[in-house]
């Protein structure tokens, strides 16, 4: 593909991923499959294009209000890659496939637009809507700018090494012999971070179910539900079950674990990603309204991976900034609520409530927590710290009732955990 065939596919794509709501990877590789002739450095150069329009949107509009997709990647081109307006007229207007040439109006706004400077507005700097920068202070008072700048980086791709069928050296060491460079994580035990994601469809361990791609922020969330063998754990928002299969895992495929969500499709994906990794103990169920009803007071611990603005996985999802709205953040918020008073009562006198979400909002964790405790007295919060494996490193040692990972804190997604003890 040219050059400027490639700014047109970016601008396509960008267009039905507004118009669709999917997700920008899910977009991408709609695009790729209904265009098979686009070769691999075809789709990386579309795919970053598309990632830098979502990464400076704040600017991009800030600069040229109500811009089209065709007039954002425009636009990028001058503020991110400083080309000069004849050389962005000379890629759209390059034969049948590019994106046609720049109108007289499209040249004079490309002329005037004035890269990001220290006067503009932090959310404008750091690429996010200015309705959040009040939560952005609460949850990160005096590191905002260092917070959102490491949100707005691509994220790393990991792995979990699947300990009922490897270890992570013998993960380590496939990995070199397929030419897949990789490194150890620093918190979790169990994880490899890929050099580049670009080979992650030549990992033979994914397909055999050695290996899961899980962030490493995950992976340690998962190990703070402290599951053993032969307890039995609810997962109350398992979803596709990447924290599910951890806890699997860790319990040595011995006790029982109900993965529960809404979302059918999504627990019969669970229900495959077991089978391949070798999980026999893992029950399905599909929640039907009010709870679990029978489980009263049974299960050693209850996950609560609870549904959230995600802002934790902006990284992944640049687009998600801009599509969150109040409206769905309030949802969320009457969400997380429910979902605490239905789970509550399965855990038993002596289990554990663990809450988590990949917000940094105040609203949906510590207030949630503290409404709840509020409201519960036979629950308590317990020192997450003693819940780590032995041998983990402790995020923030001593720092705080809850625990907390961001991109620019820990290296990985965005997390808070609490663990909540139910009183014997
Ligand atoms: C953060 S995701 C879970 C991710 C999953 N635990 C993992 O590690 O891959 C939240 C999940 O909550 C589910 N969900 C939404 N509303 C729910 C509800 N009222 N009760 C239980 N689950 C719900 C969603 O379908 C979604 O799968």
């Amino acid at each position: 593909m040219t050059p400027g065939a490639r700014l047109a596919a970016a601008i396509e794509i960008l267009d039905e991923a507004e118009a669709t709501r999917l997700p920008l990877d899910r977009a991408l590789e709609r695009w790729a499959k209904g265009h098979r002739y686009a070769g691999s450095k075809d789709r990386a150069a579309i795919s970053a294009r598309v990632y830098d329009v979502m990464r400076a949107r704040a600017l991009i509009d800030a600069r040229w209000p109500g811009a089209s997709a065709r007039e954002r990647v425009f636009a990028s081109l001058k503020l991110l890659d400083a080309l000069p307006c004849a050389d962005i007229q000379a890629l759209a207007g390059e034969g049948k496939y590019a994106p046609g040439a720049l109108s007289e109006a499209e040249e004079a706004k490309l002329d005037a637009l004035q890269p990001a400077s220290a006067d503009d507005p932090r959310w404008v700097r750091l690429n996010y809507p200015a309705w959040l920068d009040e939560r952005f202070e609460a949850a990160f008072p005096g590191r905002v700018e260092e917070e959102l700048a490491a949100l707005n980086r691509p994220a790393p791709v990991d792995l979990r090494a699947n300990l009922l069928k490897t270890s992570r050296d013998g993960l380590l060491q496939e990995l070199k012999e397929e030419g897949i460079e990789a490194q150890p994580t620093y918190w979790s035990p169990w994880g490899i971070r890929l050099a580049s994601p670009r080979r992650l469809r030549a990992v033979g361990a994914i397909r055999e179910g050695a290996a899961e791609i899980q962030d490493e922020g995950s992976q340690l969330v998962s190990a703070l539900v402290g599951a053993r063998p032969g307890e039995r754990i609810v997962d109350y928002c398992a979803g596709a079950g990447g924290k599910t299969l951890a806890m699997g895992a860790m319990m040595a495929g011995e006790g029982e674990i109900l993965a529960c969500d809404v979302d059918g499709r999504r627990l019969a994906r669970l229900k495959e990603r077991a089978k391949r990794a070798g999980l026999y103990n893992v029950t399905t169920k599909v929640h039907e309204p009010g709870g679990l009803s029978g489980m009263e007071a049974r299960a050693d611990r209850v996950l609560l991976d609870v549904p959230c603005s995600g802002t934790g996985t902006w990284r992944r999802q640049p687009e998600a900034r801009w599509r969150l709205t109040p409206e769905e953040l309030e949802a969320y918020g009457r969400t997380q609520r429910e979902i605490l008073e239905e789970a509550a009562p399965i855990v038993r006198p002596g289990g554990a409530l663990i809450y988590v979400t990949c917000s940094f909002f105040r609203e949906e964790n510590e207030d949630q927590i503290a409404r709840f405790l509020a409201a519960h007295d036979e629950f308590e919060v317990v020192d997450w710290r003693l819940q780590l494996p032995e041998g983990w490193p402790v995020p923030a040692p001593g720092k705080s009732d809850y625990l907390r990972l961001s991109p620019a804190s820990t290296g990985t997604d965005g997390f808070f955990a609490a663990l909540l003890g139910r009183r014997l």
